[in-house]
């Protein structure tokens, strides 16, 4: 498999990284939120976001797996890393890369639930519809995409192309 078109150019990405670290910040304006990133994937966009907040913040991690190295959700997602805090009282932003079938955030969202956060907002620079299994609700989304496998700003295809600049389409070798 190689790096096919490109659907999401680096500078695409930035500006509307950008506007959604503004749009957080008026949200939270007087609030001092926990930005909950769902590794690995949704380490590179977490990394831009806060550089565009203009709020105090903090950062935690959760390391989940559905797809293990494929290009379909296996449907059993696997908790391999939990929270460092307590997020009881807390106001919660989830920071994905991908919604995808929604299976893992909403085993994420009702797993952060059950801990009482004062809040729970999820913040997700894709989403595709289209294979949606689970109806999940997305506060800030950065760009719908079409049903294909994509690539890049921290997306994977069997743990490599996570540090491409921009997001592509996988497509088979010629
Ligand atoms: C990807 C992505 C989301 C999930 C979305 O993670 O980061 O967490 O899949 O798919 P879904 O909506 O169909 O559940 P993956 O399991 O590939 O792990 P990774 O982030 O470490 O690459």
């Amino acid at each position: 498999m190689k790096v096919g078109k490109i659907l999401i150019k680096e500078d695409e990405i930035r500006k509307r990284v950008t506007e959604l670290g503004d749009e957080i910040s008026r949200d939270y304006r007087d609030k001092t939120p926990t930005l909950v990133s769902i590794l690995k994937g949704g380490i590179i966009f977490l990394s831009d976001l806060v550089r565009s907040l203009s709020i105090l913040h903090e950062m935690d991690f959760m390391s989940v797996s559905s797809y293990n190295g494929g290009t379909e959700s296996s449907g059993v997602v696997r908790i391999l890393a939990d929270l460092s805090i307590n997020i009881e009282g807390r106001d919660v932003i989830i920071v994905e890369d991908i919604v995808d079938t929604g299976l893992t955030l909403d085993y994420i969202r009702h797993i952060l639930l059950a801990r009482h956060p004062k809040s729970l907002r999820i913040c997700t620079l894709l989403d595709k519809k289209a294979r949606r299994r689970v109806d999940v609700p997305l506060d800030y989304v950065g760009f719908e995409i079409p049903d294909a496998f994509v690539i890049g700003y921290g997306l994977d295809y069997g743990e490599k192309y996570r540090h491409l600049p921009y997001i592509a389409i996988l497509e088979p070798d010629d």
